[in-house]
């Protein structure tokens, strides 16, 4: 569609095979693939411009608009964070170890129930699909912002230093959280104090008349806040949105509490462990901020669901399995390790683990410190796959578990197999590692194998 000299075009697409009539399809240099190759199967798939940063060949782009940039993932970055001045909705940034995706989902839930400015938001809540928090995901969230939508919610990812401060400079948020501050991609960020560094670029660079969220457990959290000039809204044991009464639920999740501004409500959460009560505090708070009912924070806490393995329940014959294959860190670990020793019942507590990656040098000290963990919380059997299972094995060994508690499998399938034989009806296995162990496929193996 043409108007005077200018040109409007549809949607912006990094995916070449996305590109429909009149799209822009902007050419980014991944580490596998160079988008580049892909500009010619965008325009035949209709983009009417490209961005890129290379020169293309004559033919390459045929009738389309080719704009040359120095940096398409800058170009891409830019154009995001101009779509969300122009619709101007409240924007609200959650970053930190653990927990986004989560906190992230229980926040939006709630906002659905929620009024803004006396305007109901259902269906004006724009949010992150799933994981697409990093420097291209975030983006394309922002780029989905249209006239309609009234706020905001996006996760910040990061394994680099200088990410977090592009991500905020990109989503300009009004409002900002760091969920926590823990061991995790420390191949790229080298210590905790990096991690926190990292992290901290988002309070750091938030608007001046933003807010920021501040867990007051975290330590490190609490200090990356310090330095913070504008408004603070605190949340956790002793912030001013807490999470009191908890008690465990098992499988149906946990119950607890919400006091905020004076005012109190009961709330249970279809998510299990403790660490998910901190998550959803923090939504909470955040929610509290914007002046959200205590009514509509329970109503959308109670209404979240976890996603698919993350400490997603499911049976088989009789046994309870908690899928938090989905990813793992030392942080994660940890929280998902007590998570099962806490459920009660007579039956067994099993952890099947996988390796953790991106620990860098830290990795050996860390998959031994998980081992020593597992012996900690007392359950009756850990199962290990990965190069680091050894080290997880001397760990819970030095912490006093029994030899014949403690089991290192060659592959998954061995491990199904073993695991079979020990399993019986009432007990409850754990399923976790980092997302290139695929700890789910022991629980595939499990379902397929022979019944006994
Ligand atoms: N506050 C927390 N503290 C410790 N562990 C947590 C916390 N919240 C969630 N987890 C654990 O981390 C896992 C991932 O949760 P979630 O997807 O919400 O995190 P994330 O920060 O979005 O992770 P990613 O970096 O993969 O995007 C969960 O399965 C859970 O076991
Ligand atoms: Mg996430």
């Amino acid at each position: 569609m043409r108007e005077g000299r200018k040109k409007l075009f549809g949607e912006v697409v990094t995916d070449s095979s996305k590109a429909k009539p009149g799209a822009v399809f902007i050419a980014l240099k991944g580490e596998r693939l160079d988008g580049h190759r892909f500009v010619p199967e965008a325009v035949r798939r209709g983009a009417a411009c490209v961005i890129v940063h290379r020169k293309l060949a004559r033919t390459a782009a045929k009738d389309a608009a080719v704009v040359r940039v120095p940096d398409t993932l800058r170009a891409l970055g830019d154009l995001a964070h101009h779509r969300r001045q122009k619709f101007a909705p409240k924007v609200i940034a959650i970053t930190g170890s653990n927990g986004k995706t989560t906190t992230k989902e229980m926040l939006s839930a709630i906002l659905e129930e929620s009024f803004l400015n006396g305007e109901a938001l259902r269906g004006k809540v724009l949010k992150t699909e799933g994981n697409f928090n990093n420097l291209v995901g975030l983006p394309l969230t922002l780029l989905r912002l249209r006239p309609k939508h009234r706020i905001a919610v996006v996760e910040l990812g990061t394994n680099r230093p200088g990410e977090i401060e592009r991500l905020t400079r990109i989503a300009d948020p009004d409002l900002g959280i760091i969920t926590s501050v823990a061991a995790a991609h420390l191949e790229g960020l080298n210590s905790l104090a990096g991690v926190a560094r990292e992290k901290g670029a988002l309070y750091r660079n938030i608007r001046r008349d933003g807010t920021i969220a501040i867990n007051t457990d975290d330590l490190w959290v609490r200090r990356l806040g310090e330095k913070f000039k504008g408004t603070k809204i605190t949340y956790g044991t002793t912030g001013e949105v807490c999470a009191e009464s908890r008690r465990s639920l098992g499988a149906g999740g946990v119950r607890f509490t919400i006091r905020a501004g004076g005012k109190r409500s009961p709330v249970r959460l279809k998510y299990l462990g403790e660490h998910n009560v901190a998550n959803a505090t923090g939504a909470a708070a955040l929610a509290h901020n914007l002046g959200v009912s205590l009514a509509a924070i329970r109503r959308g806490l109670e209404r979240a669901r976890p996603f698919a393995m993350r400490m997603q329940v499911e049976t088989w014959k009789g046994i309870g399995i908690i899928n938090d294959a989905y990813n793992a860190n030392p942080a994660s670990m940890e929280s998902a390790v007590k998570t099962l020793a806490q459920i009660a019942g007579p039956g067994q507590r099993i952890a099947v683990l996988g390796d953790m990656f991106e620990l860098g040098k830290e990795s050996r000290r860390q998959h031994f410190n998980l081992g020593r963990e597992v012996a900690r919380v007392r359950i009756d059997g850990v199962y290990l796959l990965g190069k680091q299972a050894k080290e997880v094995q001397k760990g819970a060994l030095r912490g006093g578990m029994p030899a014949e508690r403690v089991v290192v499998a060659g592959d998954h399938r061995q491990l199904a197999e073993r695991l079979r034989r020990r399993v019986r009806r009432g007990d409850w296995l754990l399923f976790k590692g980092s997302r290139g162990m695929k700890m789910e496929k022991v629980i595939e193996e499990l379902r397929k194998g022979r019944s006994e």
